[in-house]
């Protein structure tokens, strides 16, 4: 048996990967608060901690390894301490993760947030817990719709989960289940009840986010649902998150210009600007059809910011293929780029190609895109000196308190100097300073 006080509900989450882990760890937050846990806030006042993780690719996954090293220290200091894992890496590893650490108590899997007050409860007993079973794939929050805590400004709303793409590379359809979307009215309710505690700008998520519905023969399509949620009072700005290029509609794109809410950037993973690495991807598109999409945006919204995602060194790339990517980048000029060189995920059919590229040519490639990228977001950040932007201010910066941090409606993050009041407000910027990843202006 345990010496745990089971009266002392202090909870730690630790989040790791994506914003769809930042979602669940704020949905477990609330549910776990319904059962008497408090926010513990760091480790060492902590009784019980989580960890929710990512599995996307090796680096991902060394941060959640390097990180259980350190809870073993804390740990071995107090043993009483409950540590979960869940998140992707949890769905992946299993139980081969406590043979890994056996000073983890439990493994819950991406779909087992509903279940976890009786998974902590049963291992409050000293069970060692493995649940990441996919049985239960229905979308019901027991907690209730997402509450955003006081002051928030932006939230997330989660609309879709899983993905059935399977791109050859991507562990995600395997450890987030197949695609659902979730009922609109729940989402509809849910950003009202955001916009009533004062969140003026909602992100919605999907793993694939605009195939929402899709499979429902489009009677309530993403673009429908953008509309109703523009609908919504009080409500200033609407972003989503991440686009699939076949899945970029004409009528999405004409919603960017139609939708006074909808904010004017996307974020449209390319991943190759090689056809044949494309293919082996399983990407579903060519370059030209991607290069026809960007122009169909810029045509209709010009002022549209353009973000993206690229592998480098998928297995197989040849120079060719890599300067294929290179010529795309110069071609679009994206606003900016999240650009990764490729690892095997065990399971994923691109772990099985024989033709590895080796880690010092993915690093070349890599430096080569970064380089290229500091030089084209430099240059449009720049083009923006002197201009007027709409910004929503959303917290203090975190590099000096004396600035306060907001975005534009194209997603750069701009800092101004001026006082704290202007938080939750949306204000006329004059940029005077281009960096590469953000902006600094003056109110007018
Ligand atoms: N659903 C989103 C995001 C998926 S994960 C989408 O489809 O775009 C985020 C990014 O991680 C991907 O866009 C891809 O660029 C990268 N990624 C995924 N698997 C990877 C792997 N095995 N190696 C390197 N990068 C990977
Ligand atoms: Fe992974 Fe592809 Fe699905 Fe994105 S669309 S989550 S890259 S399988
Ligand atoms: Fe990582 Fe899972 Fe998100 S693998 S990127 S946390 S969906």
């Amino acid at each position: 048996m345990r010496t745990t006080d089971i009266s002392a509900k202090n909870l730690f989450i630790k989040n790791f990967g994506c914003q769809m882990n930042d979602y669940d760890s704020l949905r477990i937050q609330k549910l776990l608060e319904n059962y008497g846990f408090k926010n513990a806030e760091k480790y060492e006042n902590a009784s019980h901690i989580l960890l929710i993780t990512c599995s996307v690719r090796q680096k991902a996954e060394d941060k959640v390894f390097s990180e259980l090293g350190r809870i073993n220290q804390i740990k071995k200091k107090n043993p009483s301490i409950i540590l979960g894992v869940g998140g992707c890496l949890a769905q992946h590893h299993g139980k081969k993760l406590i043979k890994q650490f056996p000073f983890i108590d439990i493994v819950f899997g991406t779909q087992k947030i509903n279940e976890l007050p009786e998974i902590i409860n049963a291992a409050e007993k000293g069970d060692k817990i493995v649940n990441i079973e996919m049985n239960n794939l229905s979308e019901i929050y027991p907690e209730g719709p997402y509450k955003a805590e006081p002051g928030r400004i932006c939230s997330f709303v989660s609309i879709m989960h899983g993905c059935n793409n399977y791109c050859t590379y991507c562990i995600v359809p395997y450890v987030r289940g197949p695609e659902r979307s979730r009922d609109s009215t729940e989402i509809l309710n849910e950003i009202s009840g955001l916009v009533n505690s004062g969140v003026k700008e909602v992100t919605l998520l999907g793993q694939n986010v605009n195939s929402y519905n899709n499979e429902k023969n489009n009677l309530n399509s993403f673009p429908d649902l953008l509309k109703r949620i523009n609908e919504i009072k009080g409500l200033e700005r609407i972003r989503f998150v991440t686009s699939h290029p076949k899945d970029l509609s004409d009528k999405l794109i004409l919603s960017f210009k139609q939708l006074n809410k909808l904010c004017e950037h996307i974020h449209l993973p390319l991943q190759s600007g090689s056809d044949t690495i494309l293919k082996k991807m399983n990407r579903v598109y060519s370059r030209q059809e991607y290069i026809d999409k960007i122009f169909a945006l810029r045509e209709t919204v010009p002022q549209i910011s353009i973000t993206s995602d690229i592998i480098v060194g998928f297995p197989e790339e040849t120079d060719d293929d890599f300067n294929n990517t290179v010529n795309i980048i110069k071609q679009i000029a994206y606003d900016d780029l999240f650009i990764f060189h490729y690892t095997d995920r065990n399971g994923t059919k691109a772990s099985t190609l024989k033709d590895k590229i080796p880690y010092k040519v993915k690093i070349e490639r890599l430096t080569i895109l970064n380089e290229l990228q500091r030089k084209i977001s430099m240059d449009k950040n720049s083009k923006l000196i002197n201009k007027k932007v709409s910004v929503l201010f959303e917290n203090t910066s975190k590099y000096d308190n004396n600035f306060i941090a907001g975005r534009t409606r194209t997603n750069k993050v701009v800092n101004c100097k001026a006082s704290a009041d202007v938080i939750g407000s949306i204000r006329d910027v004059k940029i005077n300073k281009a960096n590469i990843h953000s902006l600094n202006g003056t109110l007018i």
